[in-house]
């Protein structure tokens, strides 16, 4: 029996690469015209653990059934954004993060290249360092050359959605970097909830842990469940610690630049949209038929600055019938009868937002997750890309938590 994926942290930011870099590689060699898996020698190199909790596969049904059919507080239907996260939608966020437009990931990069070495100095010898949507590696390797050429002993989780994705950036990460000596690397199949439980079993907690979440993934969530989501976290590896120290290295974007971020999310190469339109056929894989056209359905965005303390400061990306009013036919949950829901073509169906975290966004969030600003790093314009080391009053009072953001 298919059992609903948890969606609390739903958490699909759409980073973006900075102003000024050039991309490392162009979009045309990150090949998502045939979702290729590894080969079966690459498979049995790289360890990936299924963690997931007993499922097989993500069963998004019911979310898309009843998204469609109702409608947030703002009045617009919705699709679940973990309908982007499959195979081929790994790839295209990868090209993504080639364009120009995307500054989030150059960004980052940047930031890694100057301060890896002062992050990862504190990093303990023997930690598990266990990174929450890990997508194509690129940055990570940065940060894990800085912890091998200091020689510490560490373990890197790479927790994602695909496993697919898993072996191949993996190995992608092997040519990269070259073997490593001291950092092992290993991929773990799940969601976060699974991330979770993982990081709680007791081989785990015996060991100093480190958190990540770069790329501004938190974004996707909105300030209040950004800062749930850490607690959640912080409540983990504080209860089962006994006596190891938790931490956390968090990349998050702040850019109040309207007009920089839209251009980020709205790419003129197109491969925004092609990331966002994939979301409609993982929808019919999900569904198992063509409830969705592609051909049908364009792409929009907005940035939105508005005055609501809680909603403030976010990009929005919708799917909007491209030309005429969409009939979308799905069969009942009960009664398996087909109902169709139509979606008249001046009407926007949200998929996901960006969320932008300023100083005072990120001051509310450290202190309702119960972390502390220890060090912190910041990008030329001071908008994005911070390392800084948190601890929380209540539990660890022996080490700092790392935040890059
Ligand atoms: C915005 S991308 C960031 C990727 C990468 N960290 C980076 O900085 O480029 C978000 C990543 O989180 C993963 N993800 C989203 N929701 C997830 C969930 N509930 N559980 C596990 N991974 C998730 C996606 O598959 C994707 O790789």
């Amino acid at each position: 029996m298919p059992v609903e994926l948890c969606v609390v942290p739903n958490p699909l930011t759409l980073n973006a690469n900075p102003g000024g870099r050039r991309p490392e590689k162009p979009p045309s060699q990150v090949d998502v015209s045939s979702v290729q898996s590894s080969t079966d020698e690459e498979r049995h190199k790289i360890d990936i653990i299924d963690i997931r909790d007993g499922r097989q596969s993500f069963n998004l049904v019911p979310a898309i059934r009843h998204s469609l059919q109702h409608r947030n507080e703002d009045g617009h239907r919705t699709l679940p954004s973990l309908l982007l996260w499959n195979e081929r939608g790994l790839k295209l966020f990868e090209e993504l993060t080639y364009a120009p437009e995307y500054y989030l990931t150059n960004t980052e990069i940047a930031l890694l290249e100057a301060h890896s070495r002062e992050i990862a100095q504190t990093i303990e010898p023997g930690t598990i360092l266990l990174e929450l949507g890990s997508g194509n590696l690129r940055k990570i390797r940065i940060l894990l050359q800085a912890i091998e050429a200091l020689g510490k002993r560490v373990d890197y989780y790479a927790l994602d959605l695909d496993r697919n994705e898993l072996e191949r950036t993996l190995n992608q990460l092997r040519t990269d970097a070259g073997r490593f000596r001291h950092v092992r690397c290993h991929g773990l199949h799940g969601t976060y909830d699974d991330g979770q439980v993982w990081i709680a079993r007791p081989e785990n907690a015996r060991r100093p842990r480190c958190v990540l979440s770069l790329g501004s993934t938190l974004g996707s969530f909105a300030p209040s469940e950004a800062a749930a989501f850490l607690k959640m976290w912080t409540d983990t590896l504080q209860a089962d610690g006994g006596g190891a120290a938790g931490s956390f290295i968090l990349g998050l974007d702040g850019c109040k630049d309207g007009q920089r971020v839209f251009a980020a999310y709205n790419d003129p190469g197109g491969a925004n949209r092609r990331f966002i339109l994939n979301a409609l056929d993982s929808a019919n894989a999900h569904l198992g038929h063509g409830a969705f056209r592609a051909s049908d359905w364009t792409v929009r965005g907005e940035w939105v600055d508005d005055d609501d303390k809680a909603k403030k400061r976010r990009h929005v990306q919708y799917l909007a019938p491209l030309k005429r009013d969409v009939q979308v036919t799905f069969l009942h949950e009960q009664h398996q009868k087909p109902i169709t829901v139509r979606v008249q073509k001046d009407e926007t169906v949200e998929l996901v937002s960006s969320y932008k975290f300023d100083e005072a966004d990120k001051e509310r969030l450290w202190e309702e997750s119960g972390l502390r600003v220890a060090s912190q790093f910041f990008s030329k314009d001071g908008s994005y890309g911070v390392c800084a080391l948190f601890s929380t009053d209540r539990y660890c009072n022996r080490k700092p938590l790392c935040l890059l953001y």
